[in-house]
């Protein structure tokens, strides 16, 4: 079954309104004859606005790189969805291993946000993984099924449609270290089996997974050309416009 690739770009703590801009304009102009693969970049919550204007006109979308899954209120410093659909973002990474490991999320405060976007137009990308310890102990399929349960809890089958998972494992990310092609698509088969076995088979075959962690144009064919590979989630590459739209090319090319 084919998939549309999407290429999405985690920018981080990188980027304020004015480099936002500057970054989106250049990406804007280098694929403007883009037409198979979804493209998507995540600023900070500051530049989203100012980032969705800089992208008119473009087949680009913009997310959001977390929420909160309350409306409004006392929450001092949170951001909620009816926000980000203010400012027009279609997309909302939840569970970043930085989100899970420097300010502790759990899978079951994921879980909240995940059911809330889903509830309220936001496409979801989901991150799980293990850590290099885990890994090593032969943990990964339990830890990344543990993740992928306790952050589903309570989806039905009607909204996991809408789902991206994205598998990044924790010591790929920022490291240059990149899972072999073959070790990333074992994960993704044995999350697309966890799918079918949560949702259904149809459901488990429509949702994305996305590859993470030291994702870059130089081994992003060999990861894609993998079955259950269907796009990545890319964080420092996807900080340089040319790096970015080269991967983003690579993901057209296999496409046609
Ligand atoms: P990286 O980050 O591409 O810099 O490894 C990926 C991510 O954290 O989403």
């Amino acid at each position: 079954m084919h998939r549309k690739f999407l290429i999405a770009g985690n920018w981080k703590m990188n980027n304020g309104i004015t480099d936002s801009v500057a970054l989106v304009d250049a990406i804007k102009k280098r694929t403007m004859e883009v037409r198979f693969v979804d493209m998507l970049v995540c600023p900070p919550f500051i530049a989203l606005g100012a980032a969705y204007g800089a992208a008119a006109g473009s087949l680009l979308k913009i997310g959001a790189q977390n929420m909160y899954h309350e409306a409004k209120g006392a929450f001092t410093g949170e951001v909620s969805f009816s926000m980000l659909r203010d400012c027009n973002v279609s997309y909302v990474i939840l569970g970043h291993s930085e989100r899970r490991t420097i300010f502790d999320e759990s899978d079951e405060f994921i879980n909240k946000k995940v059911c809330v976007a889903l509830e309220n137009n936001l496409l979801p990308i989901l991150c799980i993984g293990e850590t290099e310890a885990e890994r090593e102990k032969g943990a990964t399929f339990e830890v990344v099924e543990k993740q992928l349960k306790g952050c589903l809890e309570n989806v039905s089958s009607k909204r996991a449609k809408d789902l991206t998972i994205a598998y990044e494992p924790v010591w790929a990310i920022g490291t240059g270290k990149t899972a072999t092609p073959e070790i990333a698509q074992e994960v993704h088969s044995f999350i697309r089996g966890k799918l079918v076995e949560i949702f259904g088979k149809n459901v488990a075959n429509s949702v994305r997974i996305l590859y993470g962690g030291s994702m870059k144009a130089a081994n992003v064919e060999a990861l894609l050309s993998q079955p259950d590979i269907d796009g990545g989630l890319v964080g420092g590459a996807s900080l340089v416009a040319e790096e970015f739209c080269s991967m983003i090319e690579v993901a057209e090319k296999l496409s046609l």
